[in-house]
């Protein structure tokens, strides 16, 4: 696949957003008092290094295969439920991980608004679908986060 200059800048972009996606998953697993909500950040950074490579690979002019797809539909599968999710920190460390929640909460949307315009200006159909599965992908970055924020009386 041959990239315009502005399908390029759009993927420069990208690859920068996930890069700082990755690094803050790193920060909040570290910090969070949580155990549970660790595994959940870094589960999420897992994800969005390879979302990384990815916008990598398609800087390179290569179209990755989709199995994404399946990835994010079998994710689905296995949500946990309200109760799993439930945290037993204490006051003060429950507020200090709402605080980190809100901040990658915030991260995932306007992520998920960087690949939706990406999405209308790339020509290749296969690349599109690439978007598109990472933008519905980050977007269930947003319920999972959304999901551990409701469960502990976190989300209003
Ligand atoms: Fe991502
Ligand atoms: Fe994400």
């Amino acid at each position: 696949m041959t990239l315009t200059k502005k399908e390029q800048s759009l993927l420069k972009d990208l690859q920068n957003e996930e890069k700082v996606c990755a690094e803050k998953y790193h920060k909040a697993a570290e910090c969070a008092c949580d155990p549970k909500l660790q595994q959940i950040f870094t589960k999420l950074e897992q994800a969005e290094r390879n979302h990384y490579d990815t916008v990598t690979q398609m800087l390179s002019g290569t179209v990755p295969q989709m199995q994404t797809q399946g990835k994010a539909q079998n994710q689905k599968g296995k949500q946990p439920a309200a109760q799993d999710l439930k945290s037993k920190v204490s006051r003060a460390e429950k507020k200090s991980d709402a605080y980190l929640l809100a901040d990658v909460l915030a991260t995932e949307k306007f992520v998920s608004g960087v690949y939706n315009t990406a999405v209308f200006e790339f020509n290749d159909p296969q690349a599109r679908d690439v978007l598109a599965a990472i933008q519905q992908q980050e977007q269930q970055h947003g319920k999972e986060i959304a999901d551990y924020m409701s469960a502990n009386g976190m989300y209003c």
